[in-house]
């Protein structure tokens, strides 16, 4: 922090919080708002006689509670800037007749109640989100006793017990009497690896911290005794495995079993731990003077602040895993990447991990932004969408569906078309696929393309043939996986591959009806896998509106399937196939006949015609162009 404060081509924003970012890769545009600053930190030479008149006692948040602070402090000591700050919902300065004594014996006189926020329009050529993750809070396992007993504290607490700078300088106390403890347990994966209680992932870093804590207590306290609750101990890593040796040499008890209670002796004050040991089948006792609970970590929660302002992944659109971290572009190929181009990850915002993969992850976001940058230009995949203006209604559908903020909404005043930015698109087609008057080709995947592909499907024995688009990145992949490692499935099933389920137009599935297909699948990423954040969803949702219309027509919705298959999904790819297969014998000749007869009289498979605007506006809202894909 200190050197990236002094490097002279580092700009540090600090106490600033970004409002907007528009544009796209190469070509941002950031609103950033940097909160008044009420001491001016170039004056400021941190003489403390601010902080000793301050009359506020709040608690300190570095601290993780454990002591106090005043209104005007030093955040931590490494902070940069390395001057006061002045808290200002907690100050009483703000009402000269009630304080204001900082000001007063500030000899540089650098305390200024009159500060106001200033905004920063900013133009960068790309992103990096480095906003990490915040400890789960361990309160609803009730049967830990945290916050009912002082002795049971947090991993995150026991760090700052222990640290030199903080509240006991280094001096490990249990906060109930300030002495030292003499029996310290450790409860691993509380809140993790528990999808009914907490989170159901890892969170990768509370084994080896729990080690070196251990490790740090044994240090200084050679007559301690330690016990530490675990699932399983996970010591990847260079040097990890030597770590935990090291602890067990040190005569650390690892107990394999998660405590069921912690009650709190009234006598004797001591923690009384019940737990059944996994290895024995015995149920244990074990009295303890302090425990410490080895908390998940989650995401940060970007809520939506009081104020209405947006949260940086509404303002990016980043798309999340099911685990709630944000998503990357690739997770091998493209590790640091969001699927959004220019815009980059680093640390926790991506998945819980330690210092060194946080920092080995910067590195890399760094270099690929210095890349971007470097180059001068930017380098754009072929695939993508291109507007038709002839036929353009400007109904504005394909601004309101387009992931990637790609398409410029066309001005309602002026009747100007949608400005396509094809450096920001990313291929995905779904404008393609919901325009109502065929105004956009999407490039290497043109409608003329597509029905080709299904009419050829469809020329000869059609009544032994499934119709089924699948993803490039997931569903094709699926079936890849599944040829691959030989797994069984009938041949009826046909291929159609689009770079996403999001450019399945239901034109396509309406013409391969029309042509006589017995069955269609459409198939793509699990919701939270798809590579253009929430194009997955529009397909949902338009097939959905298939499906209602096969049923007024009397067409069973059945022979219409949706599934969605990821890219290590061979197994399930090859038994959807297998059930697809059955269904299709369930389909007549008859059948066919009459949908292909009915739906020849509808042309469900022909684009609208270019009404006017008025027109237009009608279809855009029948579309739902004004409202929120559907929730995931
Ligand atoms: Fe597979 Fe979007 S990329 S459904």
């Amino acid at each position: 922090m200190m050197d990236a404060g002094r490097h002279p081509r580092i700009e540090l924003l600090v106490n600033s919080e970004v409002d907007d970012i528009t544009g796209f890769v190469g070509n941002y545009r950031a609103t950033v708002r940097r909160r008044a600053e009420y001491v001016d930190a170039g004056e400021c030479t941190s003489c403390g006689d601010c902080e000793d008149v301050c009359p506020v006692v709040v608690p300190d948040e570095y601290q993780q509670g454990l002591s106090s602070r005043r209104a005007i402090y030093l955040p931590f000591p490494q902070a940069v800037p390395s001057s006061y700050y002045l808290d200002a919902e907690n100050c009483l300065g703000f009402n000269p007749i009630a304080c204001g004594k900082c000001k007063e014996v500030c000899d540089k006189k650098c305390i200024d109640f009159d500060v106001r926020d200033t905004i920063l329009d900013l133009e960068v050529g790309s992103v990096i989100v480095a906003t990490g993750m915040e400890p789960w809070d361990p309160r609803p396992y009730d049967e830990y006793g945290y916050t009912r007993f002082d002795n049971v504290v947090t991993a995150m607490e026991f760090e700052r017990l222990i640290c030199a700078g903080g509240p006991s300088e280094g001096e490990l106390v249990r906060l109930s009497d300030r002495r030292v403890p003499e029996r310290v347990g450790f409860i691993q994966c509380v809140g993790s690896r528990s999808p009914n209680r907490g989170v159901p992932y890892c969170s990768n870093i509370c084994c080896m911290a729990t080690i070196k804590q251990t490790l740090q207590i044994a240090e200084h306290y050679p007559d301690s005794q330690q016990k530490v609750f675990y699932i399983d101990i996970r010591s990847f890593g260079k040097g990890f495995e030597d770590m935990y040796r090291r602890s067990r040499e040190e005569g650390v008890d690892y107990i394999r079993g998660l405590p069921g209670s912690v009650e709190r002796d009234p006598q004797t004050g001591e923690l009384v731990v019940e737990v059944e040991n996994t290895l024995s089948g015995r149920r244990e006792q074990h009295r303890l003077d302090m425990l410490v609970l080895a908390t998940a970590l989650v995401p940060r929660k970007f809520s939506r602040n009081g104020d209405g302002k947006r949260s940086i992944d509404e303002i990016l659109s980043l798309s999340h895993t099911s685990d709630g971290f944000v998503m990357e572009a690739h997770p091998k190929l493209k590790p640091v990447d969001a699927p959004t181009r220019g815009v980059y990850f680093a640390g926790c915002v991506e998945s819980p991990k330690d210092i060194k993969e946080s920092v080995t992850q910067a590195g890399a976001a760094a270099m690929r932004a210095g890349n971007l940058l470097g180059a001068g230009q930017v380098r754009i995949e072929a695939i993508t969408a291109e507007l038709v203006a002839d036929l353009c209604a400007e109904c504005k559908i394909c601004a309101a569906v387009c992931p990637f903020n790609a398409i410029v909404e066309a001005n309602k005043k002026t009747g100007l078309l949608p400005d396509f930015i094809e450096a920001a698109c990313a291929g995905c087609g779904t404008c393609a696929a919901e325009c109502p008057f065929d105004a956009i080709v999407m490039r290497h995947f043109e409608d003329a393309q597509i029905t080709a592909q299904i009419d050829g499907i469809l020329a000869d024995n059609p009544m032994e043939k499934i119709v089924a688009f699948a993803c490039n990145w997931c569903s094709y992949a699926g079936g890849d996986n599944a040829g691959t490692s030989r797994l069984q499935y009938p041949p009826a099933i046909r291929l159609i591959r689009t770079m996403c389920s999001g450019r399945v137009d239901q034109r396509f599935i309406w013409h391969a009806f029309e042509q006589g297909a017995p069955m269609v699948l459409v198939s793509g990423c699990h919701f939270s896998d798809c590579h253009y954040i929430d194009a997955v969803t529009w397909t949902q949702r338009r097939v959905e509106k298939v499906w209602t219309q096969m049923e007024k027509l009397g067409i069973r919705p059945e022979r219409l399937q949706l599934e969605w298959i990821s890219a290590a999904e061979g197994q399930k790819f090859a038994r959807v196939m297998r059930e697809l297969d059955e269904m299709l014998r369930s389909v007549t000749d008859e059948e066919v006949a009459e949908t292909v007869k009915i739906l020849g009289k509808k042309k469900l498979s022909e684009p609208k015609k270019v009404l006017g605007p008025a027109a237009a506006v009608n279809v855009a809202s029948d579309a739902g162009a004004t409202v929120s894909p559907p929730p995931a």
